[in-house]
């Protein structure tokens, strides 16, 4: 037997409703992740990318097929037993930042640690601000999100998906709005964690850096 996969998808179909007629997204997809394997995924706008990591992070249900985290079915979860789940494995850093908007910087990380029931080293504090030197935001832990740059808030909204070191990190396009410099020391940042990692990037580049490579092409996923 091998080890249980960080994500697997069997035969996962997604449409979504609209006044035209059903929007075909996803068809029969399949993609299996190991634990601690780095991949990456691209596609054109509108394929299906941010559907895909919404489905794996349990906020979508598939029409279809089956969508498992760690050797759990979602789809046998509860909606509690789903987000206590979702807290405890899955880091995500969605394509529009979702920073608390009147904490600091640094009191959106310490959030993010306190949810998890447990904070498995340092105090809050510590390990907040350690998150926030590791992206070179130390001089801006103080700073409120509207305060921040694009960018900068980007990489809280990595610091906060990263905090409980989770078993699997979803990333949708945190390093659009950087430039290539800081954009690949992010992605080092990333690639050095011990957890699975998904990332979503229209920069073939990045997509590059790792060795698992997918694309979303007519409504399925292939290796690249
Ligand atoms: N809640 C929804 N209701 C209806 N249609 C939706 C919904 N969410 C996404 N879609 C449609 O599904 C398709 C896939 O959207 P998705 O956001 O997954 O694309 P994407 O690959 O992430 O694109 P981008 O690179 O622009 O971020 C798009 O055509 C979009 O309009
Ligand atoms: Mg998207």
């Amino acid at each position: 037997m091998g080890e249980t996969p960080a994500v697997a998808l069997r035969g996962v179909t997604k449409t979504f409703p609209s006044a035209g007629g059903a929007i075909d997204v996803l068809h029969d997809v399949d993609l299996i992740i190991a634990p601690g394997q780095k991949a990456s995924l691209i596609g054109p706008s509108g394929s299906g990318k941010s559907t895909l990591l919404s489905l794996i992070a349990g906020l979508l249900r598939p029409d279809c097929g089956t969508v498992t985290v760690g050797g759990v079915e979602l789809a046998r979860l509860g909606d509690t037993d789903r987000a206590r789940l979702r807290a405890d494995h899955i880091g995500i850093a969605l394509q529009s930042e979702n920073l608390i908007p009147f904490l600091s910087a640094r009191e959106n990380i310490e959030l993010a640690l306190g949810f998890a029931g447990s904070i498995k080293h340092e105090p809050a504090r510590e390990r907040a601000d350690a998150l926030l030197e590791r992206f070179g935001l130390s001089h801006r832990a103080d700073h409120k999100p509207r305060h921040l740059s694009g960018g900068e808030a980007q990489r809280v909204a990595l610091a906060v998906a990263m905090a409980n070191e989770p078993a699997l990190l979803l990333a949708d396009e945190v390093v659009a709005a950087l430039d290539d410099e800081t954009a690949g020391h992010v992605v080092d940042q990333v690639l050095d964690a011990p957890f699975a990692v998904l990332y979503v990037t229209h920069d073939p580049a990045l997509a590059d850096r790792v060795e698992h490579r997918f694309q979303l092409r007519n409504h399925r996923i292939e290796p690249r």
